[in-house]
């Protein structure tokens, strides 16, 4: 490859990118997202990517969640709207009018189970807005051909950690193999991977490759990537380009990580200071 090919991402290249807020703009100028989050007994994740979202800017957030996780919701994240699944336990259907929400996010805590694969077959049929795609989300559409050959073109961020990686693109030599086999991927499906890790790897549908500069290892911690799909889903319904959100997004969210590590260093760390320091992230860069 070109070693154009790939770069690293500075922060005078996402100063750049952000959008700011005008003085006479209303919530209906900042998206509204819908996040399809949680199951029985992850119900944080859910919390995580809401609260994410909130302090990525969003103007409004529909979560759709299973009924046992209505109370928990609505209780941890007021400001988000709260639609709940005939299920109790898991996500099994979608919303009954799609037509109001300007991106989707989903998988953080939702379970693998057959009416939440369904589900998302649902989506993938019918759906014609972006999505940002996780965790469980990304692990069934791995394990079904059927869903992989519906995935709409242009539309579609994946933000796997390094196992996920390997169910969805398959299993790599090497970490150089790796990145040809993302690439690959990415341009076959016409899509954008968000690769995990201690440098986070962004490719795009063009086989372009990212590293990311921020963060640190007190982000090794559960939860912390249930944030950045709030993030990530929060910068695409407002507007910015699904590369614009991967740059930024990834980039914002270790920013937020490197904040909190001068509050609560690397050891306490756990995912709920990423949101706090979400706004901080963003202040920085504004
Ligand atoms: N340095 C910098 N960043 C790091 C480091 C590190 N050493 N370790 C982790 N991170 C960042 C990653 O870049 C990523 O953004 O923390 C995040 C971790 O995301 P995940 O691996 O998705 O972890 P988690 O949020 O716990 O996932 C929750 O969902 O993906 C499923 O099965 C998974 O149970 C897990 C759940
Ligand atoms: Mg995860």
């Amino acid at each position: 490859d070109a070693p154009s090919d790939y770069c690293s991402v500075t922060i005078d290249d996402v100063r750049k990118l952000i959008k700011p807020r005008r003085k006479f703009s209303h919530k209906g100028l900042y998206g509204h997202a819908l996040l399809l989050c949680g199951g029985y007994g992850k119900m944080g994740a859910a919390v995580l990517a809401a609260r994410a979202c909130l302090r990525s800017g969003v103007g409004l957030l529909t979560m759709q969640v299973p009924s046992s996780g209505y109370t928990i919701l609505q209780t941890a994240v007021p400001e988000a709207m709260t639609l709940t699944d005939n299920n109790r336990k898991h996500i099994s259907e979608l919303p009954e009018n799609m037509d109001n929400y300007s991106v989707v996010g989903l998988g953080p805590g939702m379970g693998k189970e057959k009416v939440t694969k369904t589900a998302i077959g649902q989506l993938l049929a019918t759906c014609t807005l972006p999505m940002v795609i996780d965790a469980d989300a990304i692990n069934i559409i791995a394990s079904s051909d059927k869903l992989k050959a519906q995935l709409p073109k242009n539309r579609i961020i994946f933000t796997p950690h390094p196992k996920e990686f390997e169910r969805l693109v398959g299993a790599s030599k090497n970490n150089y193999d790796r990145l040809q086999d993302m690439k690959e991927f990415c341009r076959e499906y016409s899509c954008y991977i968000c690769l995990k890790g201690s440098h986070t790897a962004i490719c795009t549908p063009e086989g372009k490759v990212y590293f990311n500069t921020t963060g640190n290892a007190g982000m090794a911690t559960g939860g912390t990537g249930d944030v950045l799909t709030g993030v990530l889903t929060a910068l695409v319904a407002q507007g910015y380009s699904l590369e614009e959100a991967c740059l930024l997004g990834v980039y914002l969210h270790g920013l937020a990580g490197d904040l909190a590590l001068q509050k609560v260093g690397e050891t306490g760390m756990i995912a709920s200071d990423l949101t706090d320091h979400l706004p901080q992230a963003f202040m920085t860069l504004t």
